[in-house]
């Protein structure tokens, strides 16, 4: 696919752009980097900065690195999953150094990307006919039918319950289980919806848009490597430096709440009307707490309907005052 073909429209990009506004220089690491939407404004908007993209979708890195090849001067694309994000700092200091250093900020902007979603050889789509694959790198780790081979009921049932689909996951999963093997996505969608009760297929969208995106937040590891991603950046980025996450599921944006809250009241567990009195001390503060984009982004672009907006600002610690009252 030529960059021209490869077309992702960046969500809530004037607020994500405004997130990185006062960092004018340094390295801005772009975890999920796409069709370089993102990237492409980070560099235009700041002629100081050096954007390293990461992407763990080959063809994604091909299309962005063609896109921006303009700034190849201060751009660099790798394709490395975000988790990897001290490893992907090094190989990048290695090839140019001034990559070398601790970066000023990260975005990560998640879930798949349109081209991802809209070739349904990828077999992300419930819509387009495709094989059961669904992993963003196709290169490596095991596709859906892989991974639907090895779970049992229960598994699966905890699955589709916790990752979108509380209501039904039990009687999905067992239905998806007698139906077993699958030529296609959309055979497989069709069994999740004749699962379904009658009456609730009539209201809300099409049922296996849950449940599609509960396999692939599966068969992808989605959850564990944002929270390891997230963990890397907040011992490595510098003070100043802020992180940004655009997420699109309740079970990500929860993990994102949860671990910028620990962030900025530095693990204080007091209850809030006696403020905090355990001697915990704040590692970050919170720049955008939680945002939805606008209604009119909404019309405009649907995909960005389930979107969140959350950044924080790493603050200068101490460490010699660090948790002194702890305990
Ligand atoms: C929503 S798209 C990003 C779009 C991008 N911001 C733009 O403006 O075009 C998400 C991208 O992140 C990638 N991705 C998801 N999880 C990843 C991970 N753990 N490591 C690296 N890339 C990841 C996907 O392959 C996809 O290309």
């Amino acid at each position: 696919m030529t960059s021209a073909e490869f077309i992702h429209r960046p969500v809530m990009f004037e607020e994500v752009m405004g997130v990185f506004t006062p960092l004018e220089a340094g390295v801005i690491v772009d975890g999920t980097l796409g069709a370089g939407g993102h990237s492409q404004g980070l560099l235009e908007r700041g002629p100081q900065r050096r954007v390293l993209g990461l992407d763990r979708d080959p063809s994604a890195v091909e299309a962005a690195s063609g896109r921006l090849s303009r700034y190849s001067e201060r751009f660099i694309a790798l394709h490395k999953e975000f988790d990897d994000l001290d490893g992907a700092l090094a190989q990048a200091c290695q090839s140019d150094n001034r990559f070398c250093g601790s970066p000023v900020g990260l975005l990560l902007d998640l879930g798949v990307s349109s081209p991802q979603l809209e070739r349904g050889e990828r077999g992300f789509s419930y819509r387009l006919e495709g094989p059961l694959d669904m992993r963003m790198d196709p290169t490596r780790g095991q596709t859906l039918a892989e991974v639907l081979d090895q779970v049992d009921l229960d598994e699966l049932t905890s699955l589709l319950r916790m990752n979108g689909e509380p209501r039904f996951a039990y009687r999905i999963a067992k239905a998806i289980m007698a139906g077993m093997p699958y030529s296609s996505t959309t055979q497989l969608a069709e069994v999740v919806k004749s699962a379904i009760p009658a009456a609730a297929r009539r209201t809300g969208g099409h049922p296996a848009t849950r449940v599609f995106q509960a396999l692939r937040i599966k068969v992808n590891n989605e959850l564990e490597k944002l929270e390891t991603a997230l963990g890397k950046a907040f011992k490595l980025l510098l003070p100043g430096g802020r992180i940004a996450v655009l997420s699109y599921h309740s079970g990500e944006d929860s993990i994102v709440k949860s671990l910028f809250r620990e962030q900025v009241t530095g693990g204080c567990t007091c209850p809030s009307r006696y403020g905090c009195v355990c001697g915990a001390v704040p590692k970050a503060s919170y720049v955008i707490r939680s945002k939805a984009p606008s209604a009119g982004e909404i019309e405009e672009n649907p995909r960005a309907r389930s979107a969140r907006l959350r950044a924080i600002e790493i603050l200068e610690v101490d460490d010699s005052s660090d948790g002194a009252g702890n305990g």
